[in-house]
């Protein structure tokens, strides 16, 4: 029988691949999004697809749309976080927006609602690998903001899996180190590395991840979504420059701000355990991969949440 699956924040990176992996599998898709950082061109007028343009956190139009549409599942991808010093957007999307998705989905019987989390729910760690049971300690709005949301769907009564996730490289990823190193090289311009080590997961593994958790039976709860391998932002940078077979120059190593944190690595362990599943793509092959789309379709507006170091 074929799904009906809802998904918030359908027009933004992982949820338009999302459509683009399961619309054709014969799931009919609805998706609720106020594109504040998503795209309409990525959820088009096609057969099997409908798009509501408005904000999770109108209780009236989600509970509207859920009456409508019936899902069966909920991928909850819907996140505020573009502004770090827009709380009150970050409350009212991630927090207030959840609980609107979480009620409603309540309300129609939803058989399962798969959460995207960020890793930096955990603040900074005292253990990397993280754990998926190492304590919680946002310090960031979206960090806190996204915990919140989480907290609530995870005491609610759904059947709820929260994904814990890595930096998933895949089509239109537009922020980060890889498409921002990917223009500027290209364009001869100078780069620098924050100090910090990061996890990098292709689609491709987090498409057989979903597969398995979309599965109404599965197990539940809250589950980390990484390689488990970190490497840092220079190792970005030194693959980027091989890629392009440059002679790439010597490229300034900076301290971490205030705002980040210097080690992301998820430990996936108790997943792979769970769902008997394991991250096949290597580092060196997501960041190829990754280039090699940009080369294919091109990049325009690429976005970091780093500020430039002042003496650049
Ligand atoms: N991409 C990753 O590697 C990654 C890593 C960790 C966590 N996540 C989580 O995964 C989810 C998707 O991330 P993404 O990378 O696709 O980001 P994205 O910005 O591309 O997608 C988020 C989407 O939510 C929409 N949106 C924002 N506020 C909304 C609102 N009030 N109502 C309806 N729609 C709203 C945006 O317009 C956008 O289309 C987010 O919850 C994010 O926290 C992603």
């Amino acid at each position: 029988m074929s799904r009906k699956i809802l998904i918030t924040g359908g027009a933004g990176c992982l949820g338009s691949n999302l459509i683009e992996r399961y619309l054709p599998q014969g799931d009919e898709i609805y998706v609720i999004d106020n594109f504040a950082t998503g795209k309409q061109e990525v959820v088009p007028d096609v057969s099997g697809l409908t798009v509501t343009e408005g904000s999770i956190a109108d209780a009236e139009l989600v509970n509207e749309v859920f009456s409508k549409f019936q899902p069966t599942h909920v991928i909850h991808s819907a996140a505020a976080y573009k502004d770090p010093e827009n709380w009150q957007e970050d409350a009212t999307t991630n927090i207030l927006g959840t609980i609107n998705v979480a009620k409603a989905a309540i309300e129609n019987n939803v058989k399962r609602l798969i959460n995207f989390q960020t890793a930096l729910c955990y603040g900074r760690p005292t253990e990397v690998p993280i754990p998926v049971d190492h304590p919680r300690n946002p310090f960031t709005s979206y960090g806190i903001s996204k915990n919140a949301g989480e907290e609530y769907l995870l005491n609610s009564d759904l059947s709820v899996v929260s994904l814990r996730l890595a930096n998933i490289c895949g089509p239109r990823l537009a922020i980060g180190p890889i498409p921002t190193f990917y223009k500027r090289l290209k364009a001869g311009q100078n780069c620098f590395c924050s100090d910090s080590e990061r996890d990098f997961l292709d689609m491709s593994d987090f498409f057989s991840l979903m597969d398995l958790v979309l599965d109404e039976n599965a197990a539940t709860g809250v589950f980390n979504v990484s390689t488990g391998k970190g490497n840092s932002i220079k190792d970005v940078y030194d693959t980027v420059a091989e890629y392009l077979e440059l002679d790439a120059p010597e490229v300034p190593i900076v301290p971490v701000g205030d705002d980040d944190v210097p080690a992301v690595v998820l430990d996936a362990s108790q997943t792979e355990k769970v769902f008997g599943w394991k991250a096949k793509v290597d580092f060196k092959q997501t960041i190829y991969r990754q280039l090699e789309w940009y080369d294919k379709y091109r990049i325009n507006d690429v976005y970091s949440h780093l500020k430039e170091p002042e003496d650049k």
